[in-house]
C-alpha cells in the first residue's frame, strides 16, 4: 500500500498555534506588498501518482489536454517514497509533458511511513530537474513541494546545494550558486507558519488549509497568516471543492464542507492574489477531492483501502473544470479587481455547473462518518450539519440569466445569491433540496429565451447498501450562442450546445 494515500495531514489544534493579531491592518500591508511580487502566476493540480498503476503514454496525455484545456499548468505530482510503479510512471508522465508541453512538479509526499530518504530525495531531483518539462520558478530554478515532512526540514539545505551542483544546472538563471537548483515551497502545514517559516532552505511555503471547519464558511485567516510570515515570497494557496474520505484501512471517515467551496474559495483567490494557486486535488479519489476524470483502472484505492462502498464510480466531477479557465484568467489578469476589470473581454463560452448529494442526509444510514475530523483535534459533528441539502450551480455568464431548478418535476425559479460586479462573471447560487427526489434540471435563460440546461442524476431515497454517499454528483452544460445578450459576440449563432 503506498504511503501516500494516508495523505490527510495532521492539523495541530489551532489553538496550540501562535496566533498572528491585528489581521485588518495585516490585511493592508499585504495587498500593498502583494502588487509589487507577483512575477509569474500559475495554477498547479495536485495529482496522486499512486492512482497511475495501470496508466499508459496515452492515459497520461488525455489528462494532461484535459488539465491543459482547463488553463492548468502544472501537475503537482505526489509521489510518496518507495511506491514500486513510481520509475515508470515519472517517465511516461515527463515524456507525455515533453510531447504536449505541459509542465510538471514533484509535491514529495512525506505522509504515512514512506518518509523520503535525503540521498533519494537528491536522486529523483538530479534526474528529473534539468527536463524540459519540469515546472521552474520565474528566476529558473525547478519548484519543488512536499506533502508534510517538516521532520525533514533539515535535509533541504544540502538538498538543494547537491542537486545544483549534480545537474550544474544551466537553465537556472539565478546567480545564487549556493542553492541554484530548487525553488523550495514546501506544504509543512502540520507545524504551522512560524516554525515553517523559520526554515532557512525554504523560499516560499504552501498550506494544505483548503476546508473550513464544521458548519463554517471558508475564510482565508490561515492563508493571511502564511503569506504574512513569508513577506512577499511566493505562497502557494490551496483550493479544493470538496472533501468526503471513507478508507477503513486508513482509519478515515469524515467529511468537511465542501457546498459553495469551489465557488468561494476562487473568490478568496482573486481577493488574495498569491503567487501560485494550488487545486486540490486532480485525482485524489479516495477523498473526493478530485475535478479530473474518473479514470478506468484507476480508482483501486478504494477497494483496497477498505473502502465500505464504491463512493467515487459514477459521480463525475468534470463540471468543476467548466469555469476554470475563465478563473485562472481573471487570476492572471491582474493583481487587483481594479487592474483585472475588462481585461478579460468577451466570454468565450457561457457555461453552468452543478452539483448535489444524491439523498438527503437522513435518508440512509451514515455510514459512521463524521463531521470534522478526530485525528485533526476537531469537535465532531453529525456529516448532515457540516453539509447542506442542496443543489449548488455556478455560471459563467456575460450578463445576468434566470436560473430554474426542477426536481423531480417540481420546478421553481431560484436565485443567484452571488452575482459578479459589473454583471459579467461567475454567478452563483443554490436551492434548498426540501424533501424532494427525482431528477435534477437546471435551465437558465435570459430575457425570456433558452439558454443552458444541465439534465442531473435523480436524487433518490435509498442508497448503496443504505450507506449515504457523502461524495458529490456534478453535472454541467453549455451556453447556446444566439441567446448570448445583444452585442456579446452573437458571431457563432447557431452552434448549439
Ligand atoms: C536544462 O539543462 C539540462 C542540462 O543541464 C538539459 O538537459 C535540459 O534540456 C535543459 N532544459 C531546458 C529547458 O533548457
Ligand atoms: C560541488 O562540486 C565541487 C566540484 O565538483 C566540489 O568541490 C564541491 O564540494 C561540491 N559541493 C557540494 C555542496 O556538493
Ligand atoms: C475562519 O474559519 C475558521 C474555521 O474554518 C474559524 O475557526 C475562524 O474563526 C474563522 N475566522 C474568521 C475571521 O471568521
Ligand atoms: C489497476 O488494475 C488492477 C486490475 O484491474 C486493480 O486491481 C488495481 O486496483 C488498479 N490500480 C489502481 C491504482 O486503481
Ligand atoms: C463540461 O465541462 C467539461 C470540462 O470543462 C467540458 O469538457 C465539457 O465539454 C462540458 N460539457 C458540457 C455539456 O458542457
Ligand atoms: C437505512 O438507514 C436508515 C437511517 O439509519 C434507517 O432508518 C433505515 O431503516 C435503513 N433502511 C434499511 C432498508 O436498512
Ligand atoms: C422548467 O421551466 C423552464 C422554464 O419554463 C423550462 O425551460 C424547463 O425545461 C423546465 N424544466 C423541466 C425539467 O421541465
Amino acid at each position: 500500500m503506498s504511503p501516500s494515500q494516508t495523505s490527510t495531514w495532521t492539523r495541530t489544534p489551532t489553538w496550540i498555534r501562535p496566533r498572528l493579531q491585528s489581521l485588518p491592518l495585516l490585511a493592508l500591508l499585504l495587498s500593498s506588498l502583494f502588487s509589487q511580487c507577483s512575477q509569474s502566476k500559475a495554477v498547479f493540480a495536485h495529482f496522486m501518482v499512486a492512482n497511475t498503476k495501470n496508466y499508459t503514454l496515452a492515459t497520461w496525455k488525455t489528462d494532461m489536454q484535459l488539465a491543459q484545456a482547463s488553463s492548468i499548468d502544472a501537475f503537482a505530482l505526489n509521489a510518496g517514497y518507495g511506491m514500486p510503479h513510481t520509475a515508470r510512471a515519472l517517465r511516461d508522465a515527463f515524456a507525455a509533458a515533453e510531447e504536449l508541453n505541459f509542465k510538471l512538479l514533484f509535491s514529495l509526499d512525506y505522509s504515512g511511513d514512506g518518509h523520503w530518504p535525503k540521498d533519494r530525495v537528491v536522486d529523483i531531483l538530479t534526474e528529473y530537474t534539468p527536463r524540459e518539462a519540469y515546472y521552474r520558478h520565474s528566476d529558473g530554478r525547478a519548484l519543488v513541494t512536499t506533502f508534510e515532512g517538516f521532520q525533514a526540514a533539515g535535509d533541504w539545505s544540502d538538498i538543494k546545494k547537491t542537486v545544483h551542483n549534480r545537474t550544474a544546472n544551466a537553465n537556472a538563471t539565478t546567480d545564487d550558486g549556493e542553492a541554484g537548483c530548487c525553488f523550495f515551497i514546501p506544504d509543512w502545514t502540520s507545524v504551522g507558519p512560524r516554525r515553517a517559516g523559520g526554515i532557512e532552505a525554504v523560499d516560499g511555503l504552501m498550506s494544505w488549509d483548503a476546508w473550513p471547519e464544521g458548519t463554517h464558511m471558508m475564510n482565508t485567516t490561515e492563508d493571511e497568516e502564511w503569506m504574512s510570515v513569508l513577506d512577499g515570497r511566493p505562497y502557494i494557496m490551496p483550493v479544493s471543492p470538496w472533501f468526503y474520505t471513507n478508507l477503513k484501512r486508513f482509519d478515515k471517515n469524515w467529511v468537511w464542507r465542501g457546498d459553495d467551496l469551489w465557488y468561494d474559495r476562487w473568490e478568496q483567490v482573486l481577493e488574495l492574489n498569491p503567487e501560485y494557486v494550488e487545486i486540490l486535488t486532480w485525482n485524489d479519489y479516495g477523498e473526493s477531492h478530485y475535478i479530473g476524470p474518473l479514470v478506468e483502472g484507476a480508482t483501486g484505492i478504494l477497494g483496497e483501502a477498505g473502502a465500505p462502498f464504491d463512493y467515487v464510480g459514477g459521480m463525475p466531477h468534470d463540471g468543476w473544470r467548466a469555469t476554470l479557465p475563465y478563473l485562472i484568467a481573471l487570476y492572471k489578469a491582474g493583481d487587483s479587481v481594479e487592474e483585472r476589470e475588462g481585461v478579460v473581454g468577451e466570454i468565450e463560452e457561457e457555461v453552468l455547473s452543478v452539483w448535489y448529494r444524491l439523498s438527503h442526509a437522513n435518508s440512509c444510514a451514515d455510514g459512521k462518518t463524521t463531521g470534522n475530523s478526530e485525528n485533526q483535534g476537531q469537535t465532531l459533528m453529525e456529516p448532515g450539519e457540516v453539509l447542506e441539502d442542496k443543489v449548488f450551480y455556478s455560471a459563467l455568464l456575460e450578463a445576468s440569466a434566470d436560473v430554474r431548478v426542477s426536481i423531480g418535476g417540481d420546478n421553481r425559479s431560484a436565485e443567484w445569491t452571488d452575482v459578479p460586479s459589473g454583471g459579467q462573471g461567475v454567478y452563483h447560487g443554490s436551492v434548498e433540496m426540501g424533501q424532494r427526489t427525482g431528477e435534477v434540471v437546471v435551465t437558465l435563460e435570459r430575457d425570456g429565451a433558452f439558454l443552458a440546461q444541465m439534465e442531473g442524476k435523480s436524487i433518490e431515497k435509498e442508497c448503496p447498501g443504505n450507506l449515504t454517499n457523502w461524495n458529490a454528483w456534478v453535472g454541467n452544460a453549455t451556453g447556446v450562442r444566439q441567446n448570448r445578450p445583444s452585442g456579446g459576440g452573437g458571431g457563432g449563432a447557431g452552434e448549439d450546445v
